[in-house]
């Protein structure tokens, strides 16, 4: 796809990952509508950006994904992209499971994909194009100790997006998960200090939120024809 004046959606793009993707494709062209629930955090990263507006929002919000879509069609006239990639990651051994806290993972990780695909794929149908990148991780292909509810909510990307992929193929609709190992975002940073000690030795070097825009935009930019359903980037003295 040639991105240049293409729309996007970018979920979670307050921060981390999201943001530097928002940077990204920014760089490439593109306009996008950009959603956290941090409204100040998005309105700094819009004005950095040359054409991009914020919806904040809670992402679990059911009304949610009919707002971005609506947003994208009223401001630029079309939607083109959606990056699903706003997560949190909770990890804890199960006699002190805060099982709430662990539904709500659910929901923000997986419910919010499913809902805000099922809104935007009929309109990507009827216009015989677009383009789905959901933000998995290598937590969607293998299991770790204490982090089982969080990898079950990768897991559950990863067959969605595999079975839709297979749902849509001919029809002119992309979808296709990324999984990155570790990355120095905020998640990460408090993944560490709530008690993964020792992480800094096994990966000194985790990768950096632009590496892992810039896998992102490889997916989106292949030529008609080749499809990349799912790139594995981890960082490479990663022993996971
Ligand atoms: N960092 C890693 O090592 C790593 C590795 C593999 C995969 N991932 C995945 O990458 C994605 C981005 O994570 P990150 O590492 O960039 O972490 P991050 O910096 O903490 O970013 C998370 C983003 O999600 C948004 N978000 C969280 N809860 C939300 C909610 N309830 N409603 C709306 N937005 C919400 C946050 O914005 P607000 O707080 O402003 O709402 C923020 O923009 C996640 O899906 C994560 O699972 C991360």
């Amino acid at each position: 796809m040639d991105l240049q004046n293409k729309v996007a959606i970018i979920t979670g793009a307050s921060s981390g990952i999201g943001a530097a993707i928002a940077a990204d494709l920014d760089q490439a062209g593109m306009k996008l509508v950009l959603t956290a629930r941090s409204q100040q955090k998005l309105a700094d990263l819009a004005a950095q950006l040359g054409n991009a507006v914020v919806v904040p929002g809670e992402i679990t919000d059911p009304d949610l994904p009919q707002q971005l879509l609506d947003t994208a069609i009223n401001k630029f006239g079309q939607l083109d992209v959606v990056i699903n990639n706003a997560g949190i990651m909770h990890m804890m051994a199960i006699e002190d499971a805060d099982v709430d806290a662990l539904c709500t993972m659910i929901r923000v990780n997986f419910e919010a994909i499913v809902r805000m695909s099922y809104t935007v794929l009929p309109h990507f149908k009827q216009q015989g194009s677009g383009f789905i990148v959901n933000m998995s991780s290598v937590s969607g292909l293998k299991t770790g100790v204490m982090t089982g509810v969080y990898d079950g909510t990768k897991h559950a990307v990863e067959a969605f997006t595999d079975s839709i992929r297979m749902e849509l193929a001919g029809s002119g609709v992309s979808v296709a998960t990324i999984e990155p190992g570790a990355v120095a975002t905020d998640l990460y940073k408090s993944w560490r200090e709530r008690g993964q000690k020792g992480y800094d030795e096994l990966v000194p070097n985790p990768l950096q939120s632009k590496d892992v825009a810039r896998c992102v935009r490889f997916i989106l930019e292949q030529p008609a024809g080749v499809m990349v359903p799912r790139l594995f980037v981890v960082p490479a003295t990663s022993p996971v």
